[in-house]
């Protein structure tokens, strides 16, 4: 006789009562309707165990237990009743399992989608968000304080119909002198002695860091005929030591505006209106003659001190630090473009005129800012950065 399958400590899935290991007659079964009662006894108990939740692993027990090959229930109730029937009961015994085999195979095929989608419900409770749990901060970074002051400076060129154009760090010596009125032998290319790129023997021309953004004037000329009105913000290199106040790399605002009327008077006017706009209205300018070679005549723009109010004598009395009590501070290069210039821009130099400046970025939020060094604005230290959200 089969024994039963035995499914792994679950007795309350087995589908054994010992009527599945004895045969009909041993249960004293002689008549059909005692066989038709027997299988609704059995039915009733697959019903029971079914109707419990189930979910993927009970659900298998079960259909072991019921199905299994060798000694599920169904099984069992072939070989011990089927097989050993009397010839006038096989007949009713052959039905009733028909019908209880078709009866276990739909419900054990419901169930399975029942235990699935237990599953997927317990697996939606687990990874569901809880919208209720504080978030994770993330800190948020700022602009550099020299993006800030570009951008500062930028806005107040706009609103007077400057536009922004930017242009390469890595130049020709074209652009970056002989254009710009430097013919090699120049003393001014001194100051400028820079950084060279190595190139492969045989490159068309030799390519450096530009020294200045003024570069630009010529590539915007060349493009553009007059009315020019753009500033230039961008990175320059120079092959200075560093120090407090000198870096390999800083930072320039070039400007340009070249019509066919501009005067000196236009030129000191603008400047004079951005200085104000920057530092406030209370600042005065001034212009002491000065030399570049793009530039005739070519000024210095010093703006009077914003921290002594232009005294030269700090609040609390003694020298102010900012001016070292010379009440002025110097500000930047500036003058009326060269009329040399438009030679090489194939402008009239007859009828063209206009202006030029230079402001040295980093010296300039150094004075608003009060910052004594100029390499922080390198060494990317976020205590220092943290001071200018
Ligand atoms: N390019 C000059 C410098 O870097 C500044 C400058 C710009 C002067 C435009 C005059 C006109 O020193």
């Amino acid at each position: 006789m089969l024994r039963p399958f035995k499914a792994t400590g679950t007795d309350a899935m087995s589908s054994s009562d010992n009527k599945t290991e004895r045969t009909l007659a041993d249960l004293g079964v002689t008549q059909p309707d005692q066989v038709v009662s027997l299988f609704a006894e059995v039915r009733a108990r697959f019903d029971s165990q079914a109707s419990r939740p189930l979910d993927h692993p009970s659900w298998e027990i079960l259909r072991q237990s019921w199905l299994g090959r060798k000694s599920g229930a169904l099984t069992l109730i072939t070989e011990n009743w089927l097989k050993a029937a009397s010839p006038d009961l096989k007949r009713s015994v052959g039905q009733e399992l028909n019908k209880l085999k078709a009866h276990l195979e739909t419900t054990l095929d419901e169930r399975k989608l029942d235990a699935q989608s237990l599953a997927d419900h317990s697996v939606s409770i687990r990874e569901r968000v809880d919208l209720s749990l504080p978030g994770v901060i993330r800190p948020i970074g700022s602009h550099h304080l020299i993006r800030q002051v570009f951008q500062e400076i930028e806005d107040i060129f706009f609103s007077i119909g400057f536009s922004v154009v930017e242009g390469p760090e890595i130049e020709t010596p074209y652009y970056n002198f002989e254009a710009l009125n430097i013919p090699e032998f120049h003393p001014v290319r001194d100051d400028m002695d820079t950084f060279y790129l190595d190139l492969p023997k045989g490159a068309k021309t030799p390519l450096l860091l530009r020294t200045h953004t003024s570069p630009m004037q010529i590539r915007t000329m060349e493009k553009q005929k007059p009315p020019v009105r753009v500033i230039v913000p961008g990175k320059v290199y120079r092959r200075d030591n560093p120090d407090a106040t000198h870096s390999f790399a800083f930072h320039q605002i070039e400007g340009l505006a070249v019509d066919t009327d501009i005067t000196f008077c236009d030129f000191t006017g603008t400047i004079e209106y951005f200085v104000k706009q920057f530092f406030g209205p209370s600042v005065k300018t001034r212009f002491r003659p000065s030399y570049f070679p793009f530039t005739e005549p070519s000024v210095e723009f010093d703006v009077s001190c914003p921290f002594c109010g232009g005294t030269g004598t700090a609040s609390g009395g003694g020298t102010c630090a900012k001016c070292k009590g010379a009440a002025w501070i110097e500000l930047f290069g500036a003058g009326m473009v060269d009329p040399a210039v438009y030679g090489f821009v194939n402008y009239d130099a007859k009828k063209a005129s206009g202006f030029a400046f230079g402001i040295g970025i980093d010296r300039l939020a150094m004075l608003k800012y009060g910052i004594d060094d100029i390499q922080v604005f390198f060494q990317n230290d976020v205590r220092f950065l943290r001071q200018f959200p």
